[in-house]
């Protein structure tokens, strides 16, 4: 049996779509079950557990074969993550799958990618199978933009004409499928990157001309900018930090497309141009009706 922790997130959701597509069964895992909506293959089974208490963990891990985790970013994230992983091997999985990020190394300049280095370590540490999956940014996230978007037609960043390399979480999902079903892929760690890269400039132009108006793109020294997401959007340090730390990366280490996804699924991965007509509707001002 397929563990799948984090079942509510948005890679989770496109995991478990795969599989169903595929028919094969998963133990759907989270702190909110009642949310978990993906239809399921059948056999499937949905179970409640937080990573704070090991003993929901040893339940919804019981029995199981397999493990997929992904985990919030935050300040914990590699206490709860360490404790998933002993009690996985704890339980007999052989094989986990880790959603992690780009440059997980000690001397990351992105303090959550060395975060992400040390649960990789305690994971190829554990005895058990492990498949790295390090993305870029997912599309999704940048229906975060939509309020400024929305309210100012301006998208504020720290990056000037950086490139970025986003990836859609559908394919992130389709590429997990692949290694907990495939196992010539099983085992590997692998950089996920879209097929193009654009900077934010861009991507204001590209949103201006599907949404019909204009939207701009502000750059702020980085300081400014992570000010401003505390003062403003009332963000915790940390978060932040992190925003801030991912837009500088992509000035100071280039991020170069690869072919990864597309050996692996056998189709290019999804454009940033479908996404963002996908999604149109969530830029613009929702009408409220009576
Ligand atoms: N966002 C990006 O653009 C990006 C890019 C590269 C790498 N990553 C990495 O991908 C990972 C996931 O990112 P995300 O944006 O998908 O995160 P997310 O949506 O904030 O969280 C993923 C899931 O973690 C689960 N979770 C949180 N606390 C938990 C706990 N105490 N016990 C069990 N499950 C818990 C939640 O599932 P339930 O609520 O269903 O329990 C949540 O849906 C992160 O580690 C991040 O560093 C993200």
């Amino acid at each position: 049996m397929i563990v799948v922790m984090g079942a509510t997130s948005s890679i989770a959701q496109a995991l478990m779509g795969r599989l169903t597509e595929i028919g094969v069964p998963c133990r759907a895992v989270s702190r909110r079950p009642e949310f978990v909506r993906a239809s399921l293959a059948p056999g499937s089974e949905v179970r409640y557990a937080d990573a704070a208490d090991p003993q929901s963990l040893r339940a919804a891990f019981d029995g199981a074969t397999q493990l997929f985790l992904t985990m919030t970013n935050g300040p914990a994230q590699i206490e709860l993550e360490t404790r998933a992983i002993e009690i996985a091997a704890e339980q007999g999985i052989g094989h986990v799958v880790k959603l992690s990020a780009p440059i997980a190394a000690p001397d990351s300049p992105v303090a959550v990618s060395r975060w992400h280095y040390a649960i990789e370590e305690a994971l190829r540490a554990s005895g058990m199978v492990a498949t790295m999956l390090r993305p870029y940014a997912f599309m999704q996230k940048l229906l975060l933009l939509a309020p400024g978007i929305v309210e100012g037609g301006v998208i504020v960043g720290t990056s000037g004409a950086a490139l970025f390399n986003y990836i859609d979480a559908r394919d992130i999902g389709e590429v997990a499928a692949a290694a907990l079903t495939r196992s010539e892929i099983a085992g590997g760690a692998y950089t996920l990157t879209g097929s193009r890269t654009y900077s934010y400039p861009r991507i204001a132009e590209l949103l201006g001309s599907a949404l019909g108006r204009p939207i701009r793109y502000v750059d702020l020294p980085s300081d400014a900018f992570r000010a401003q997401l505390i003062e403003r959007s009332g963000l915790p340090d940390w978060l932040a930090t992190h925003i801030t730390e991912v837009q500088r990366l992509a000035v100071t280490h280039p991020e170069r497309p690869t072919d990864t996804v597309a050996r692996i699924l056998g189709h290019a991965p999804r454009t940033l141009e479908l996404f963002l007509v996908e999604s149109l509707d969530s830029f613009r001002p929702q009408v409220v009706t009576r």
